[in-house]
């Protein structure tokens, strides 16, 4: 599992240690209902089973989001292979909201499936009542690819979910700006 650097932030392999901060943060259903497969209440034994690289989350990649300065982990991304291609995903608990760290997470994670992976695009979906997320993927380049009901754990029902598809083209227009 290969560790990725970017400015503020290292993405690394989820370890014991991040539990705390999984359950933490994660366990947050402000941050839960806008993930389609987190539980909530998320339990310790959740994160256990994630860092383990049992249950749902298993069939991918995952990361450990940290912050360079202190050490801190402030949450997560992963690359998962879903029905219509390879989906990207991220998170962070609340108290690092707004400080442009959720896009540079991803703008580090997405590079590593275009230049590692080998990928030409890449999806990432939002839930319609998330605009922050939405407005991540815009800045990443990504373009609206359609709509459809996907499942949200945490609420225990479906939500309208936007389908955000990123190319490597428009993803490097972007980064040249
Ligand atoms: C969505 C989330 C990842 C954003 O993290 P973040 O680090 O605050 O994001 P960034 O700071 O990189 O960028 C957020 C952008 O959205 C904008 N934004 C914030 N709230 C917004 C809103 N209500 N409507 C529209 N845009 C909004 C911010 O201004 C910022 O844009 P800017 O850089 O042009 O000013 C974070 O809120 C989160 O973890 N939420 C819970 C989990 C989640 O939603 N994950 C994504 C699942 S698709």
């Amino acid at each position: 599992m290969c560790t990725l650097e970017s400015e503020r932030l290292i993405l690394r392999a989820p370890r014991p240690s991040d539990i705390a901060g999984i359950v933490v943060w994660l366990g947050d259903f402000n941050v839960a209902r806008n993930m389609s497969r987190v539980p909530h209440p998320y339990h310790e034994e959740d994160a256990e089973m994630f860092v383990a690289g049992m249950g749902p989350h298993r069939e991918g990649k995952h990361f450990s989001v940290v912050r360079k300065s202190d050490g801190l982990f402030v949450g997560g991304a992963g690359l998962q292979q879903g029905a219509g291609g390879m989906e990207f995903g991220y998170w962070l608990g609340t108290p690092f909201w707004g400080q442009g760290f959720a896009t540079e997470a991803a703008s580090r994670l997405v590079t590593y499936a275009f230049e590692e992976m080998e990928q030409d695009s890449i999806h990432a979906g939002w839930f319609y009542d998330n605009p922050a997320s939405g407005h991540v993927l815009a800045k990443l380049g990504a373009r609206h690819n359609g709509s459809r009901m996907r499942e949200c754990r945490a609420r225990g029902r479906e939500i309208l979910c936007h389908d955000m598809l990123l190319t490597r083209a428009d993803f490097l227009r972007k980064q040249a700006h």
